[in-house]
């Protein structure tokens, strides 16, 4: 049976993984309102890759006698001013996540609490790819501020990037 404290911080940890996900779509929607598709597909698969971190934290607690609450899930912004200021701000969001994972692994140590310790490693992994990725695109649209056909063949190349369902991940 999970420690009840690591069972809370859990639960928090999915509601944050579904912000992420709302966040995420809510950029996708953005960028189809001012026509950038490849840059809205590349936000689409990164929230369909959210759902399928709650679904692992949710597959995990339940497998270990722990209860899923899903609670009020915070409206994400609307709008931005560039797309530069959306991947900014796309790179603090997971600074800010690999920053939860670090402190749900700080808990498992202090609760002794080696499978999750274990479990967590994964996002562990994760957010240093998620980082990097956001961090490539950042550095090419900082490259092509001032030309705009710049941005149309980074729009291009965002727009080549596939969800791939997690082999480990089912519904
Ligand atoms: Fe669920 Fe983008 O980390």
């Amino acid at each position: 049976m999970i420690n009840k404290k690591m069972e809370k911080a859990i639960n928090e940890q999915i509601n944050w993984e579904l912000y992420s996900s709302y966040m995420y779509f809510s950029m996708a929607a953005h960028f189809d309102s001012i026509n950038l598709k490849g840059c809205s597909g590349w936000m689409r698969i990164q929230a369909m890759e959210e759902l399928t971190h709650v679904k692992r934290f949710y597959d995990f607690l339940t497998a270990r006698g722990g209860r899923v609450i899903f609670s009020e899930i915070k409206a994400p912004p609307v709008k931005w001013k560039t797309p530069l200021e959306v991947f900014e701000e796309t790179l603090k969001h997971e600074q800010h996540v690999t920053t939860r994972i670090n402190g749900l692994y700080d808990l498992a140590v202090e609760l002794k609490d080696h499978a999750t310790g274990s479990f967590l490693k994964w996002f562990i992994d994760e957010q240093v790819e998620e980082e990097e990725s956001v961090d490539g695109v950042i550095q090419s649209l900082k490259l092509n501020e001032n030309n705009p056909g710049g941005m149309f063949i980074i729009d291009k190349e965002l727009s080549q990037r596939a969800f791939v369902a997690p082999a480990d991940v089912t519904i």
